[in-house]
């Protein structure tokens, strides 16, 4: 499966921040926060990544990630030239995806948990249908919606709804099949202009093909919408970073696991990093090798 980072949008919400620079390219604690989103990728296993944003901002994440090569993956771009809406990343992305199944991902999304990569290899797994996930938040007027019976099935799907029937939003990450770029291409913009992922979904769930799986409560998944919730998720990382010395969406590390890059090509990006603690981390991993066990 392919992988799509939508990394766009004008995020006012954090202005003057962003005000000259992109929100998904400034700092959650240790690294840019587009880091969070492509290891996320990473960990469901994929490796081709196209990265779509402003064009404004496009050059900037290109200077930042390069080919991917480096990772042993491989990155495009792609210009949203306005915000029209989430679904349309698969318009702009079929040339790319090219009549294949597509994982979506918001390049303001952070999800931190225990039995994550299994859950993103079962998602990656998919040959019919969709796949997307809920996570139970004090307020979720701000999101997609997702309203179960009894059973845990899917009854309705709502975008940002003024009464919500439920408390599951609806994160930023969404695994579609092969049939992904026709609907996408089907729909029509909402009354706010935007063609919305959540009618995307919707003609998934009306086909019957609609997965949701549930984050528990002992999963993060943070976003980075305003300077508290920007702060909080820095907050976040550092805490469990400090205590535990692991790094978290260390996307270095999680390409050397998966045995996308050998000891030299760690130790060499750790080198690059010159005299940060970020880089000594890669080179004594590189050079011990002796976590490699550990689950990232
Ligand atoms: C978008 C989606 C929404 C989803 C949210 C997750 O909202 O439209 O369904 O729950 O991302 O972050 P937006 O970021 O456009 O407000």
């Amino acid at each position: 499966m392919k992988g799509i980072i939508l990394a766009g949008g004008s995020a006012t919400r954090l202005y003057p921040l962003s005000k000259a620079i992109s929100k998904q390219i400034m700092p959650v604690y240790d690294k840019p926060m587009i880091y969070y989103p492509l290891s996320t990728l990473m960990l469901a296993g994929i490796r081709e990544v196209l990265i779509i944003s402003t064009p404004r901002d496009l050059p900037v994440f290109r200077e930042l990630l390069g080919t991917g090569e480096e990772l042993g993956m491989s990155f495009e771009y792609c210009v949203q030239e306005r915000p029209e809406g989430l679904a349309q990343a698969f318009v702009l992305g079929a040339d790319f995806l090219n009549g294949g199944p597509g994982c979506l991902i918001l390049g303001d999304n952070l999800f931190y948990g225990q039995g994550f990569s299994a859950m993103l290899h079962r998602a990656s797994a998919l040959k019919k249908g969709a796949c997307i996930f809920g996570y139970s938040v004090k307020d979720p007027r701000a999101y997609g919606v997702v309203e179960f019976d009894d059973r845990g099935r899917v009854l309705s799907l709502e975008e940002k709804p003024e009464h919500p029937r439920s408390h599951y939003a609806v994160p930023g990450l969404y695994f579609y099949d092969a049939t992904v770029t026709a609907k996408a291409a089907s729909l029509r913009p909402s009354a706010r202009g935007e063609y919305e992922i959540t009618d995307l979904n919707k003609l998934y769930l009306e086909e019957g093909t609609l997965r949701v799986e549930i984050f528990g409560r002992g999963f993060a998944w943070l976003d980075t919408g305003n300077c508290d919730s920007l702060l909080e998720a820095g907050n976040f990382v550092a805490t469990i970073q400090n205590r535990q010395g692991y790094r978290v969406s260390c996307i270095e590390e999680i390409a050397w696991r998966k045995g996308w890059i050998d000891n030299r090509q760690l130790q060499t990006l750790g080198e690059r990093l010159g005299k940060t603690e970020y880089g000594r981390y890669l080179m004594e991993l590189a050079t011990s090798g002796k976590h490699k066990k550990q689950n990232t």
